[in-house]
Order: structure tokens, then C-alpha cells, then sequence
């Protein structure tokens, strides 16, 4: 395989993100950005009274791998992979694997109960997307879940954010139904969806998820999540 992209930028990874749209939406840190995916991650499983504490969970494209070791004590095991050594180095305190080939999954068939993809899939080329959601239908195991969690087209901010990031120079996003066709074709059944990001940090903290939660159709969140089923 050639030099993975992100290894390119994996040294000034968190200078190459700044924006200062995105630095005012997500406060000082940005540490809001992976704790709001975890807390929606939460939230679906919770409001399926499904317990994780036994299940493994595999975050694909787990880049440094914020969002899985947020996870690391909601699950019996937490692992991420990633094609870019760089972005996996500064991963801590979780299991990793590097992808050595961009259409595999470094894991075996029906080892994990939960699968997410976090802004991975605008960085794959469309003609490869089927590929890789079939790849992560192989590692899940029958009525397995996947979420995919994507930035939000539609939104005007997202779209400028995206526009001047050095990171995202080849991302091609895919609007929410694109991403439901995408898991359909690919074996899956969406079962849940939102939108979310619509406030920035501030206003979110002293409105609650409730709110947000409300809008969670309005397709004019900086994001959206999409969970699926494995077909068994
Ligand atoms: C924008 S970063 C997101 C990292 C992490 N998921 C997060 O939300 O912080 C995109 C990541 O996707 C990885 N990636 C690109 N193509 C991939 C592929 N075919 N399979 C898995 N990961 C891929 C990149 O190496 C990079 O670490």
C-alpha cells in the first residue's frame, strides 16, 4: 500500500482541524465534538435498555482514537484500526490494529457486536464504499450494529469548514440518505437516525440534548448518525 493520507498529517493533525468557525462551535478543547458522539452512542443503546458491558466494539478509521477510548469502560472490548500508523500511535489505552489494506478489516469474521465508522467514509473514494461496508458486515456478528457518523452536507457551515480544512482536501460527503442506501446495499437495516451539532457548545450545555433532539430531523445539524443492523 502506498503512504496512507492521514499519516501525512498525523504529526500536526489537531493545528491542520483548526478553523475558526469549527474552534467556536466546539469550545477550546473540541473535546466536545468526540464526547457528543459517544453520549448519542450512549443514548441509542440506553434507549434500547441493551447493555454493552459485555459486547466488543470496533471503531473503523479510529484515527487517534478519541471516540473509542471515550468508550473503553461502556464495553468488554474496545479496539480501533486504522490505516495510518501515525494517526494510531497517539491512540491510548485501547487495542489497535493497523489496516494494511484499505479495503480490509484487520479482524476476523463475526468478532464484533458494534461497529462505528466516524467521518472515515468521505475520505473513501465512492466507487470503494460498498466494498468497506460489506468488509465491516463480515466482522459484525448476525443483528450486529453499525453506526456511521458523517458530516452533514446540507449544512453551510460544514460544507465551508470542509472547503478550507487541509485534512479534508479529497473528502466527497455523503448526504444522509446516501449513507442509508449505502448501509442497505451493503447488508445492513437502518434503524435509527439524527441530526445533531446544531448548537455550538456553549448553547448545547445550557439547553440539554432534549432540544437538539427535537430538531434531530431537520437535516441542518453539522452532522448525523446513522445506525444499522446487520441482516441476519
Ligand atoms: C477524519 S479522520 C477521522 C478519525 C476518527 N474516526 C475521528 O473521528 O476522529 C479519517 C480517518 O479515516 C481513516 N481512513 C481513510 N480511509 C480509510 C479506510 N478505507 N478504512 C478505514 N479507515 C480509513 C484515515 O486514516 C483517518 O484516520
Amino acid at each position: 500500500m502506498s503512504r496512507p493520507e492521514f499519516d501525512r498529517y498525523s504529526a500536526s493533525y489537531e493545528e491542520l482541524l483548526k478553523d475558526p468557525m469549527r474552534d467556536r462551535f466546539g469550545g477550546e478543547t473540541s473535546a466536545f465534538f468526540p464526547q457528543r458522539k459517544r453520549d448519542l452512542i450512549r443514548a441509542y443503546f440506553r434507549d434500547r435498555r441493551i447493555s454493552t458491558q459485555s459486547m466488543s466494539y470496533l471503531d473503523l478509521g479510529c484515527g487517534k482514537g478519541e471516540l473509542a477510548s471515550l468508550l473503553r469502560d461502556d464495553f468488554g472490548r474496545v479496539a480501533g484500526c486504522d490505516p495510518s500508523t501515525g494517526m494510531l500511535d497517539a491512540a491510548q489505552g485501547i487495542e489497535t490494529r493497523v489496516q494494511q489494506d484499505l479495503r480490509s478489516i484487520p479482524f476476523g469474521d463475526a468478532e464484533f457486536d458494534f461497529v462505528t465508522a466516524v467521518c472515515v467514509y468521505h475520505h473513501v473514494v465512492p466507487a470503494a464504499r460498498q466494498a468497506l461496508t460489506r468488509e465491516v458486515g463480515r466482522v459484525l456478528k448476525p443483528g450486529g450494529v453499525f453506526a456511521i457518523i458523517e458530516h452533514n452536507p446540507y449544512n453551510p457551515a460544514t460544507r465551508l469548514i470542509v472547503s478550507r480544512t487541509p485534512v479534508d482536501a479529497d473528502a466527497v460527503l455523503l448526504k444522509q440518505h446516501e449513507t442509508k442506501e449505502l448501509l442497505r446495499a451493503g447488508g445492513f437495516f437502518p434503524v435509527a437516525s439524527r441530526y445533531f451539532l446544531y448548537f455550538p457548545e456553549f448553547l448545547y450545555r445550557r439547553t440539554g440534548d432534549a432540544v437538539e433532539a427535537w430538531f434531530g430531523e431537520l437535516p441542518l445539524g453539522g452532522q448525523y448518525a446513522v445506525f444499522a443492523t446487520k441482516n441476519r
